[in-house]
C-alpha cells in the first residue's frame, strides 16, 4: 500500500495538525497528501477532525491509503466517555476506525486513574475503532503500568517531544529497550531550531536546509516525525527531508546540540523523566 519508509506499520513522515484550524488544516492535509505524505496526525483536542476529514476526502487519494492518527483528550477520560468521544471523532473524520488511537497526555494530576481509562481504551480497540492503540506524553513508569494493563494488546508507538535540542533520552531509551517505536512531535522545536549553525552546516552540505537536516536527523535514529507548516512549500521541502541520509558523523554532531530545551510543558504535563 505504502511506498514509503515505514517504522511498525507506521508512514515515517506524517503532517501534523496541531494549531491548524479548519481551513488550515484542510489546506494543510490536502497539501501534504499531493506532496506524497500518507500520514495525517490529528486530535480530537485540535478541534479540526472534520476539517482533516475533507482534506483526506478532496485529495483524491483513497481513505485507505492513509494512515491516520487521532488522540483522546484527558478531559473525556472519566467513567463511560472514551468509547462516545471516540465514536464521535470517528463521525467527524468519516471513518469506521482509525489506524491509530492515542491517550493524548496522562490525566493531568490523576483526575482520573489510570486502570480506569485505559481499561476503557481496551475495550474501544477490542470493539474494532481503532486498527491499532497508543499512547503520547508517557513517562517511563506511566509506560510500564499501561502496558500491564493493556496486556495481549500492543502500544504501537509512545509520541513524545523529540527535536535537536530536546533529545528526550530517559523515555526514548526506555521505549527503544521496550521495542516501542518513538514517534517525534515538534520535531523542529516549534521553529526554535531553524538557523542553528550546525544543522545549516549539515544541510547546505547535502544541498537542503537545516530544517530538512533536523528532520533527516530523527528518522536516522529510526524515529517516526510529523512536523506541521501551514505552507506548501514548507510542507513539500520538510516532506523531501526522507530522502536525505546523514553520515553517522553528522549524527553525532546534531546528537552534540541536545540542550534539554522544552518547547510543550505545562501545568497539564505528568513529572518528566530526568
Ligand atoms: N502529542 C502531543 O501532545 C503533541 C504536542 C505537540 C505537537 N504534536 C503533533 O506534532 C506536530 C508537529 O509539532 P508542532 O506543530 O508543535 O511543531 P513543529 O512541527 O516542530 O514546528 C512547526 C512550526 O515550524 C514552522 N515550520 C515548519 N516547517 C518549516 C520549514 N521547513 N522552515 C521554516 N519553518 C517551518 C511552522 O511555521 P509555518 O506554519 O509558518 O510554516 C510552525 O510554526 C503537531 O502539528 C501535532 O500534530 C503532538
Amino acid at each position: 500500500m505504502h511506498s514509503e519508509p515505514m517504522v511498525a506499520g507506521i508512514p515515517q513522515m506524517g503532517y501534523g495538525t496541531w494549531n491548524r484550524p479548519g481551513d488550515e488544516a484542510y489546506h494543510g492535509v490536502v497539501w501534504a497528501i499531493e506532496a506524497g505524505c500518507r500520514h495525517i496526525d490529528t486530535a480530537q483536542d485540535y478541534g479540526n477532525e472534520q476539517d482533516v476529514a475533507r482534506g483526506i476526502r478532496d485529495s483524491g487519494v483513497p481513505r485507505k491509503d492513509i494512515f491516520l492518527t487521532t488522540k483522546v483528550r484527558p478531559e473525556n477520560f472519566g467513567p463511560g466517555q472514551v468509547m462516545p468521544s471516540v465514536r464521535e471523532s470517528l463521525d467527524k473524520l468519516q471513518t469506521e476506525k482509525v489506524d491509530l488511537l492515542l491517550l493524548h497526555w496522562p490525566s493531568p494530576q490523576n483526575k482520573y486513574p489510570l486502570e480506569d481509562y485505559v481499561g476503557q481504551f481496551a475495550e474501544v480497540y477490542d470493539a474494532g475503532l481503532a486498527e491499532r492503540i497508543g499512547v503520547s506524553n508517557f513517562t517511563k513508569a506511566l509506560l510500564d503500568r499501561t502496558i500491564a494493563l493493556l496486556g495481549e494488546r500492543k502500544i504501537t508507538t509512545n509520541q513524545v517531544e523529540c527535536h535537536a535540542y530536546m533529545q528526550n533520552r530517559p523515555i526514548v531509551e526506555h521505549c527503544g529497550r521496550l521495542g516501542i517505536p518513538v514517534t517525534a512531535y515538534s520535531p523542529l522545536a516549534r521553529g526554535r531550531i531553524l538557523g542553528d549553525p550546525v544543522l545549516e552546516r549539515i544541510g547546505k552540505a547535502h544541498g537542503v536546509t537545516g530544517a530538512q537536516a533536523a528532520l533527516a536527523f530523527l528518522m536516522a535514529k529510526g524515529m517516526i516525525v510529523i512536523p506541521s507548516s501551514g505552507k506548501k512549500e514548507r510542507i513539500v521541502a520538510n516532506f523531501e527531508a526522507r530522502k536525505l541520509q546523514l553520515a553517522p558523523a553528522e549524527v553525532a554532531e546534531i546528537e552534540a546540540l541536545d540542550r534539554g530545551m522544552r518547547v510543550v510543558n505545562g501545568a497539564w504535563c505528568p513529572v518528566w523523566d530526568v
